[in-house]
């Protein structure tokens, strides 16, 4: 049984999306540090499979699925996130200033799609205040750091270069990894830094690939467009030697939904996630992994609800996993049931390893 869907998700589906993210972060802040509930909730929730471990860039990953960016944009919630099972955890997007995103309301829920539309503008305490933060953060998960262009039309150009900068200088020295985030729906100038040119200038600005002490860089890419703008963006960050790919952010397209045509026009702009991407999602994790020969990490997200869509990201060549919108819809209790599903899929298919299940 789910008590999640049983009890809490009926009192928080009765507020508005963005309102009911709000509590819950705040209640989860506030436990954050509080022993005695992040001990009961790590005996509740958290697994540990051997079968499931990697090693990745030198870093252990306990289980596959990690938080995805966007769920804990501020880092203050990162403990309890680890004792609900998660393997590894995405802070952000951060950005150089600080803002207060969109106007309200900036999120909806598809109910019927198992889907949601956000947004929410990058809202975030800005990277200065998140990095000290952070510093004070210890987890035995990977903790990756997620940047974006600070939400303003007004920061374009060299500026906007600068901006980047500002936030992976702050977040190079405590990130196990760095996400940079070009794929981002929700700005007012739209997305110009999946422009191949534009992300070579800025690949190149933050002289990604050219130190060796410096964490893995991920490259973070839309669900949307053709994948010949898609390989061309790969072929961009390979020339940086850039470690792996989160595919994918969110869409801007409103394709093969239940919802009335009406709600979807009500709701307006905004990036598409959840169950209406999982496929699509699923298709770039393949492209990328064919594009890049399998020899560079792919993490699978968008759409994940059970052990069965994580296992098809996995075998179209995921080596990780992120959640958000499958967590909102299912509760905290499905990072424990998608690591236990994964494994018993081993199990049953005569595997000792989640690696043999992308061969
Ligand atoms: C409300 C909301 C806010 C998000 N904010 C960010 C963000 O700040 N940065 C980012 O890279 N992705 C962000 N995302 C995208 C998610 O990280 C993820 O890529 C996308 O939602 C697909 O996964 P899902 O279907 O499991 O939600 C956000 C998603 C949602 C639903």
């Amino acid at each position: 049984m789910n008590l999640y869907k049983l009890l809490a998700r009926p009192v928080l589906f009765r507020l508005p999306s963005d309102r009911a993210h709000e509590l819950t972060i705040r209640m989860v802040s506030s436990m954050n540090n509080f022993i005695p509930i992040t001990g009961l909730t790590g005996l509740m929730y958290k697994t540990n499979t051997p079968s499931l471990h990697q090693k990745i860039w030198g870093l252990h990953f306990p289980s596959p699925v990690g938080l995805a960016a966007g769920f804990d944009k501020n880092g203050t919630t990162l403990n309890m996130m680890e004792k609900l099972g998660f393997g590894f955890v995405e802070v952000g997007s951060i950005t150089a200033d600080s803002s207060l995103g969109n106007p309200k309301p900036r999120s909806f829920r598809l109910v019927e799609d198992h889907s949601l539309i956000n947004r929410m503008g990058l809202n975030n305490d800005g990277a200065k205040t998140i990095i000290k933060r952070l510093e004070k953060v210890s987890l035995n998960i990977p903790m990756g750091i997620n940047i974006a262009k600070t939400h303003s039309p007004k920061i374009s150009g060299q500026t906007a270069l600068d901006d980047y900068k500002f936030s992976y200088d702050l977040a190079k020295p405590i990130a196990d990894y760095i996400t940079i985030n070009i794929s981002c729906p929700n700005t007012e100038e739209g997305k110009t830094f999946e422009d191949p040119e534009t992300l070579n200038r800025l690949l190149n600005y933050l002289e990604v690939g050219t130190n060796s002490s410096d964490p893995p860089v991920l490259i973070k890419v839309s669900v949307d467009g053709e994948g010949d703008q898609l390989r061309e963006i790969i072929e961009v960050s390979e020339s940086f030697a850039v470690s792996g790919y989160i595919a994918t952010n969110t869409s801007s397209n409103r394709e093969n939904l239940t919802a009335s045509a009406n709600t979807i026009d009500q709701i307006g702009p905004g990036g598409l996630s959840g169950r209406a991407i999982r496929d699509k999602s699923t298709e770039k994790i393949r492209l990328i992994s064919e594009v890049t020969k399998g020899e560079k990490t792919v993490v699978g997200v968008g759409g994940i609800f059970s052990a069965d869509d994580a296992i098809e990201k996995i075998k179209a060549g995921a080596d990780l996993l992120q959640i958000y919108t499958g967590m909102i819809y299912e509760g905290p209790g499905i990072v424990k049931r998608i690591n236990e599903g994964i494994a018993k899929h081993l199990k049953s298919e005569n595997l000792d390893h989640i690696y043999q299940l992308r061969k």
